[in-house]
């Protein structure tokens, strides 16, 4: 297979120096660094490109679609206090490009500084595996990742009092922020220290439905148990910061417990 060409930037980006850095690319969308006005602001630019197989005129409206409900999603969430980052710009019209219109949209968002919590808890994955740890080391241990996924019940509390429901919620779509300046570790084993930001809202919806906050908490659950499996037995833990985050939480964490029930008889049935 030939090396990966992701599709040119839109206008302006396509004449930035230094020029965006890819950082990302999935089935929906490209994620890259760049500057915001002045060049020392670092900024995420999120691309939507358009699908040259889709018909263009319902391609147009798709990608619209998508682009704009996630910039109102962070807009709201902001205004809120929510932990997201703040939209900076956004183009649903697909102005950029060359005559005719680029087809594709795209949002500018506030630059996150720290990792993605799937990075985190994979380092302190390794770690742990390559160490010889007495029971109270590992208790030490097991409490700072016990203190984050308490902060990443707690964050997505807050997200659901604000009447959201993410639609996505892996590790790969919560970041923590480091505190400050800090300097990074390492030994290789991950600070734990850093407020958790909600990124991702590309299939996020307004929600107060017990139903779709337990959803949200089963899909995080179950990748946390797919991807770390050493992290998923302190899954209490996020469920205590959850809980404990707004009034609603009782009745949606009730809610989980069905919604528990019915993914164990699915995947009793096959
Ligand atoms: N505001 C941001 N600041 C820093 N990194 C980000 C930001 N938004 C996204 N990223 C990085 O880009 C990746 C992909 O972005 P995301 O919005 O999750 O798009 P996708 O729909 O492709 O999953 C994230 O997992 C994260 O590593
Ligand atoms: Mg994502």
């Amino acid at each position: 297979m030939g090396e990966y060409h992701p599709p040119p930037l839109p206008s302006p980006f396509n004449n930035t120096s230094p020029p965006p850095t890819l950082l990302t690319q999935g089935a929906e969308a490209h994620l890259y660094k760049t500057t915001s006005l002045d060049p020392s602001i670092p900024a995420a630019l999120k691309i939507r490109p358009s699908k040259p197989y889709r018909h263009p005129t319902l391609d147009r409206r798709l990608t619209r679609q998508r682009i704009i409900q996630e910039a109102r999603c962070l807009a709201k969430l902001v205004r809120e206090g929510v932990s997201v980052p703040a939209l900076l710009a956004i183009d649903w019209a697909g102005h950029g490009g060359e005559e005719g219109g680029w087809g594709g949209a795209w949002l500018m968002m506030e630059w996150i500084e720290g990792s993605v919590v799937r990075v985190v808890l994979e380092k302190w994955e390794a770690w742990m595996k390559d160490q010889t740890l007495d029971a109270a080391s590992v208790e030490k241990e097991e409490k700072r990742v016990r203190g984050l996924l308490r902060q990443m019940g707690a964050a997505i509390g807050v997200l659901h009092k604000a009447g959201v429901v993410h639609g996505d919620l892996t590790t790969s779509n919560l970041m923590l922020r480091p505190f400050g300046t800090e300097v990074v570790e390492d030994d290789g084993n991950p600070s734990m220290e850093g407020d958790v930001v909600l990124i991702d809202f590309g299939l996020a919806s307004q929600s107060s439905q017990d139903e779709d906050r337990a959803v949200d908490l089963y899909v995080l659950e179950r990748a946390i148990g797919s991807t770390h499996p050493r992290s998923e037995p302190m899954f209490e833990e996020l469920i205590l910061g959850y809980r404990n985050s707004y009034k609603g939480a009782v009745s949606a964490l009730k809610r989980l417990e069905d919604v528990r029930m019915r993914g164990r008889k699915r995947s009793m049935l096959g």
